[in-house]
């Protein structure tokens, strides 16, 4: 099955309104072609989704907006939160999920993460379901226990992942200039592939798209996405430049 590749920039805490709009600028005029060949998605901080939305509705449309994190409730006394309801009045189609800052250093637990990927698909919207060990983990022999409880837990209960997609992030390679090799992280995600089998079947599991994300930059992301069990990037630093970003898609879709 061939599956489109979807390529992501997760812009963490960078870049207010007038960054964004500056990054936009270049990129959605620059992004035409390239967005025929792969999804492409953007995730802004929250303050800057409805600048994103306005420049994106006006350029193109092609272009996905995804928001970093939501909460599981509906609209209420929850301070600091943004609702799937908010989102969606901006476009927002995507909702990152599970990231490991998410996990690490706001405590978010697999159950806490099902809950939110089942609030934003009931609102239509793509969950992009984040998974990885850290180096300890790894090292010690945890690692397919590890990914395997937190695909597990994170599904639970969820009936269709047809509209969900997978990002494998090593934690150990984020932010720190250290990729999994591509065999490393073809080995990993092939058997993140097998636990979505084992819960879904051999069909959804043929047709979900799993992201590699872990210092994915232009000179890596041909042979990282090239890959046959790597369907996407989803990408930190090397996303913060408009070129940096074009060059990186331009090398993956090739
Ligand atoms: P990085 O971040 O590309 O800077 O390693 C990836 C991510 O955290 O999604």
């Amino acid at each position: 099955m061939s599956r489109k590749l979807i390529i992501a920039a997760n812009w963490k805490m960078n870049k207010g309104p007038a960054e964004v709009a500056a990054f936009l600028e270049t990129f959605l005029g620059a992004a035409g072609e390239l967005a025929e060949q792969a999804d492409l998605v953007i995730a802004p901080n929250s303050l800057s989704i409805p600048t994103a939305s306005a420049l994106i509705n006006d350029i193109n449309p092609a272009i996905g907006l995804a928001a970093q994190t939501v909460s599981e409730n509906e609209n209420g006394a929850f301070t600091g939160e943004t609702s799937t309801d908010m989102l969606k009045e901006l476009f927002v189609n995507y909702v990152i999920l599970g990231h490991s800052e998410r996990r690490s250093i706001y405590g978010e637990t697999n159950a806490q993460i099902n809950a939110k990927i089942k609030k934003t698909l009931a609102a239509d919207m793509t969950p992009i379901f984040c998974i990885g060990e850290t180096l300890a983990e790894r090292e010690g022999g945890q690692l397919e226990a590890v990914l395997s409880s937190q695909i597990k837990e994170g599904l639970e209960g969820v009936s269709d992942i047809s509209n969900l997609v997978m990002a494998y992030e090593p934690v150990w390679a984020i932010g720190t200039g250290v990729t999994a090799s591509a065999q490393q992280a073809q080995d990993t995600q092939k058997f993140c592939r097998s636990v979505v089998e084992e819960l879904y079947g051999a069909e959804a599991a043929a047709a979900v798209r799993i992201q590699y994300g872990g210092s994915v930059k232009g000179a890596n992301s041909a042979e990282l996405l090239g890959q046959p069990d790597i369907d996407g990037a989803l990408v930190g630093g090397a996303a913060l430049e408009a070129d940096s970003f074009l060059e990186l898609i331009r090398n993956a879709v090739a």
